[in-house]
């Protein structure tokens, strides 16, 4: 888990739910409402699945914008920012993405656990679409 201040809450809210649902979560940060800059958040999550710490990864930052551009300059990272439970199921199916990226600022908490719940719960499809994450790098 990791945002910047525009994420923050939201942050809390979705570690909680991921500990309901059995996973052992890491939280790096921020630990507060105080502002601070989302790519330093971005990098602490990209790093913990680059040294395989972590399978995958939450940001949140107010847009969603900043952190998958952030997260998104990594080489193996596939940051989605979603806005529905079918943009989380598409990202894990279709893309296998890593990083689930949302804004708070513009996404319900209703809808972001939503997504939360899919993106956990989806298997990426492979087939045609290996093919395809594979030309990402
Ligand atoms: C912070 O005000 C805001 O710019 C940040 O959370 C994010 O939305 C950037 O993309």
């Amino acid at each position: 888990m990791g945002a910047d201040h525009g994420g923050y809450e939201m942050k809390q809210e979705l570690t909680l739910q991921l500990r309901d649902m059995g996973f052992a979560v890491l939280d790096f940060g921020t630990d507060s409402a105080d502002s601070v800059d989302y790519p330093d958040f971005a990098e602490l999550v990209v790093k913990a699945i680059e040294g395989g710490e972590a399978n995958r990864g939450i940001l949140v930052c107010g847009s969603g914008i900043g952190m998958s551009i952030a997260a998104n300059r990594h080489k193996g990272i596939r940051a989605a920012l979603c806005v529905d439970k079918v943009s989380a199921e598409l990202a894990r199916q279709h893309n296998d993405a890593n990083i689930l990226v949302l804004g708070e600022r513009l996404t319900e908490i209703s809808t972001a656990k939503q997504c939360v719940k899919k993106f956990f719960s989806t298997e990426f499809e492979g087939g045609r679409h290996e093919r395809r994450v594979k030309k990402l790098g």
